[in-house]
C-alpha cells in the first residue's frame, strides 16, 4: 500500500575515491544540502576508513532522481544499493544532509557503538561488519 506522501528511504554503501579528505567531504555535504533542501530530501552520510554509508529519505520521485545523480558520481565506486523502503516518518527530519565519522556516529547512535568498535578492532573484516551495520541501521 502506498503511504500518503509516498515517503521512502534509500540506503547504500560505497567506496570513496582515493584521496577523499575533509575538504572533498565538505564539498559533497555542501552540494547535498543545497540540492536536498528544495527537493525535500533529508538524511545522513557516514564516512569511515574510505567507505561511505548514506541514508536518504523523501518523496519517491525526488529520491529516485537524486539517486540517479549520486550513483553516477565518480567520487565513489563499488556502490552497493541496499534498497528503497516505504516509511511513515522521517528519521532525520532536521538534516538536509549531515556527515558523521565513526566516532560521531557511535555517539549519536549508541545502539551501534559496539558494531563500530568491532569494525575498528577487526583487521580486514571491516567491510563485512560495515555491511552488517548498514543493514541494521
Ligand atoms: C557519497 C556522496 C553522497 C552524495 N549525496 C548527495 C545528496 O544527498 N544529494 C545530492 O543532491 N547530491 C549528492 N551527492 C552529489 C551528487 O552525486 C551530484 O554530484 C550532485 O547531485 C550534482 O549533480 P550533477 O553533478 O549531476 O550536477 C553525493 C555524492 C557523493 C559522492
Amino acid at each position: 500500500m502506498m503511504n500518503k506522501l509516498d515517503l521512502v528511504e534509500l540506503k547504500y554503501l560505497s567506496k570513496a575515491k582515493e584521496g577523499m579528505n575533509a575538504s572533498a567531504l565538505a564539498d559533497i555535504i555542501d552540494i547535498s544540502k543545497f540540492l536536498n533542501e528544495p527537493n525535500g530530501i533529508t538524511g545522513m552520510l557516514f564516512f569511515d576508513h574510505g567507505y561511505f554509508g548514506q541514508i536518504l529519505e523523501g518523496n519517491r520521485s525526488a529520491i529516485e532522481e537524486t539517486w540517479s545523480r549520486i550513483k553516477n558520481d565518480n567520487r565513489h565506486f563499488n556502490i552497493e544499493f541496499l534498497g528503497i523502503t516505504e516509511i511513515q516518518d522521517r528519521r532525520f527530519p532536521k538534516w538536509s544532509m549531515n556527515l558523521f565519522d565513526a566516532q560521531e556516529f557511535a555517539i549519536a547512535f549508541p545502539q551501534f557503538a559496539e558494531l563500530i568498535k568491532k569494525m575498528h578492532d577487526s583487521d580486514g573484516e571491516n567491510i563485512r561488519i560495515l555491511k552488517l551495520l548498514w543493514q541494521k541501521v
